[in-house]
């Protein structure tokens, strides 16, 4: 049975720890009761085909739990501060329940679970994505073998205390940062103190990694081709929100790759588009109050992305290029100065839109790419004719000896 670690489960919530957003004397901030709603959220998107399939329910405790989950999200939603679209978020998640009481199909529940964690961080600007480049699977193998292979498996295959991180097909409906978010003791309170409770914020995004590469362990890299046409699944925020199961089948299979491997992905990345998740960080950074980790990112964006695709830009729009070095030198003098945050933030919003404007100018134009297409066609008409003269030359040579 795929479930076999849910009694340990069970058992443990039910008897050991008690679920940390419910007790009365701590006020947890309005984040942690966010993405505490949001973890619930990702586990009903995943657990819940495994209780209903087909209108019958498999597991009766785990359906029990998703129902519990449920209640407790409306709960936890309900002490958020209200905001217009707060009571939308709460009709939604009156629909997810009756789905969930009227047994509807897996895909159906977790796609409303999905939807509605996302509408959910949108309304409380949930910080889903790390604020530094993510580490490779390895860097944190050496504390999962010791913390955490006793139940999930050193290789990841789960066991009768653990759930199993080599089945892809529950991988999926992860997000790095829904398994970011179950390592927080703060928000999910699964692992006892002594498993994940002294971790940074770190190498529990390096962890969410080394999680998300057993599924992917021995597949192939998926074509250079996919990762230059979804360029904003590769870089952040994207390849840590997104949820590979709401994607179609060979996205699905090059995100769960990408977030496995984010150290070899940074070479696929479009230059552009690393300059834009970078100044995206950089906003974050700042609006942290670290205006000299923002400063650091601003640089690396422009050298590491821009710079080298300036020349190319000068030829296909100047005036965009002048635009875009006063915008990086004012933004760059400002955070020197200590300009006004609300100035920072949209010369940071304003730069990012420039360079997605530069992105979609360096493109290939319709009419080159529709050039290549017919260079492409003649090229295999020509192959084709070319064999063909050289079968029937050597049909005619054959006959005649
Ligand atoms: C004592 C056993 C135990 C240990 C040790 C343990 N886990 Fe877990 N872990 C569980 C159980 C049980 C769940 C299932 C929670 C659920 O689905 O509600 C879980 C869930 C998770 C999840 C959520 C994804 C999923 O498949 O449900 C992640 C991610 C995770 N563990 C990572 C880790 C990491 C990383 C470590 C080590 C730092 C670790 N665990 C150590 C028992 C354990």
């Amino acid at each position: 049975m795929r479930c076999k670690w849910i009694w340990f489960l069970l058992l443990s919530i039910y008897t050991v720890l008690p679920f940390k957003g419910f007790s009365a004397q701590e006020q947890p901030s309005s984040d942690t009761v966010a993405a505490q709603a949001s973890n619930l959220l990702s586990y009903i998107a995943v657990n819940y085909g495994d209780a209903v399939s087909g209108g019958q329910l498999l597991n009766t405790p785990l359906y029990a739990f998703q129902r519990r989950h449920i209640d407790e999200i409306l709960i936890l939603v309900g002490r958020l501060p209200d905001r217009p679209g707060r009571a939308n978020l709460e009709e939604s998640l009156g629909v997810l329940r009756e789905a969930i009481e009227n047994k509807k199909s897996g895909a159906e529940v977790r796609r409303r679970a999905n939807a509605i964690a996302d509408r959910l961080a949108a309304l409380y600007q949930l910080q889903r994505s790390p604020t530094y480049s993510l580490p490779s699977a390895d860097f944190m193998m050496p504390v999962y073998q010791q913390r955490c292979a006793s139940c999930h498996g050193n290789n990841g295959e789960g066991s009768s205390k653990g759930p199993d991180f080599s089945d892809a097909k529950r991988m999926a409906g992860f997000s790095l940062y829904d398994l970011y978010n179950t390592l927080d003791p703060s928000v999910d309170s699964v692992h006892g103190s002594d498993i994940d409770g002294n971790l940074s914020g770190l190498q529990r995004w390096a962890l969410a990694v080394t999680v998300a590469s057993f599924a992917v362990n021995h597949q192939l890299s998926p074509s250079p081709d996919l990762a230059r046409r979804y360029p904003g699944l590769l870089g952040l925020p994207g390849l840590a929100t997104s949820q590979p199961a709401e994607l179609p089948q060979e996205l699905q299979e090059a995100l769960m790759w990408w977030r496995g491997h984010p150290h070899l992905i940074r070479a696929l990345e479009h230059p552009l588009v690393r300059a834009v998740g970078l100044l995206q960080l950089a906003e974050t950074d700042y609006r942290a109050g670290d205006s000299s980790a923002a400063y650091n990112k601003l640089i690396l964006a422009y050298r590491e992305g821009y710079r080298p695709l300036r020349p190319q830009l000068q030829v296909r729009d100047k005036l965009l290029v002048n635009q875009l070095q006063a915008q990086w030198h004012q933004l760059r003098s400002d955070l020197i100065s200590g300009a006004s945050s609300t100035e920072i933030i949209a010369a940071l919003q304003n730069l990012r839109a420039s360079l997605n404007v530069a992105h979609t100018k360096l493109e290939p134009p319709l009419s080159q790419r529709r050039g290549y297409l017919w260079a492409a066609l003649l090229f295999s008409l020509a192959l084709g004719l070319g064999l063909l003269l050289w079968w029937g030359l050597r049909e005619r040579k054959r006959s005649r000896l």
